[in-house]
């Protein structure tokens, strides 16, 4: 499996302690976030019916992201927040605008990148805030999404090669990390979200 990703940027403790400070709001957007990983995963695997690797690891992580939907959307509901049926992401959607959708191979290399993407900055994010958790419950939950998406993260990248070559998939890999940090820095500052900007 691929190496870890190294990030270009890394999460200040002021995020962490603004998530805990609007805890519930926090895991209502987190809930949806995990939603839409499934969601992501699963719309690759309809793209891609043909590819029997990804098609089996995918749809594996889809079913992986719906648990842990179901766990945060509880743990939201515990905390007295309900989950939003509309938010903007603007993360994400500066990710997925750089997509180049007109040919193979590009189109899946992109894709499974930005999904690679997400997946290494929930990781770096979530190892964030388990250093300011304190309830036990809530340790334990982030202690198992952490070791969760650090397989996710190498997964994507390894099918990214799969579907492009590692010259490619490398090189496309280099811009795209520096359009990861820039979409993270450049959302809408003091939100209480996963992807917030600091
Ligand atoms: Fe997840
Ligand atoms: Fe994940």
């Amino acid at each position: 499996m691929s190496s870890p990703i190294a990030l270009l940027s890394k999460t200040p403790a002021a995020w962490a302690e603004r998530s805990l400070a609007h805890l519930p709001a926090f895991l209502a957007d987190h809930a949806v976030c995990e939603l839409q990983a499934s969601v992501y995963a699963l719309s690759l695997v309809g793209m891609y019916p043909g590819n029997a690797v990804l098609v089996d690891r995918l749809s594996a992580l889809a079913a992986e992201e719906l648990r842990h939907f179901r766990k945060v959307s509880k743990e939201a509901r515990r905390h007295g927040a309900s989950l939003a049926t509309k938010r903007r992401n603007f993360y994400v959607k500066a990710l997925r605008d750089a997509c180049r959708m007109q040919k193979e191979p590009e189109r899946g290399l992109d894709l499974l990148l930005v999904a690679a993407l997400i997946e290494a900055r929930s990781h770096e994010r979530f190892e964030v805030l388990l250093g300011f958790l304190e309830e036990p419950r809530l340790v334990k939950l982030y202690e198992e999404l952490v070791r969760a998406e650090a397989r996710h993260g190498p997964a994507y990248l390894d099918l990214a090669r799969e579907h492009a070559g590692d010259a490619a998939t490398q090189a496309r890999l280099e811009e795209l990390l520096i359009v990861e940090a820039r979409a993270l820095a450049g959302g809408p500052g003091r939100e209480v979200t996963v992807h917030a900007s600091v």
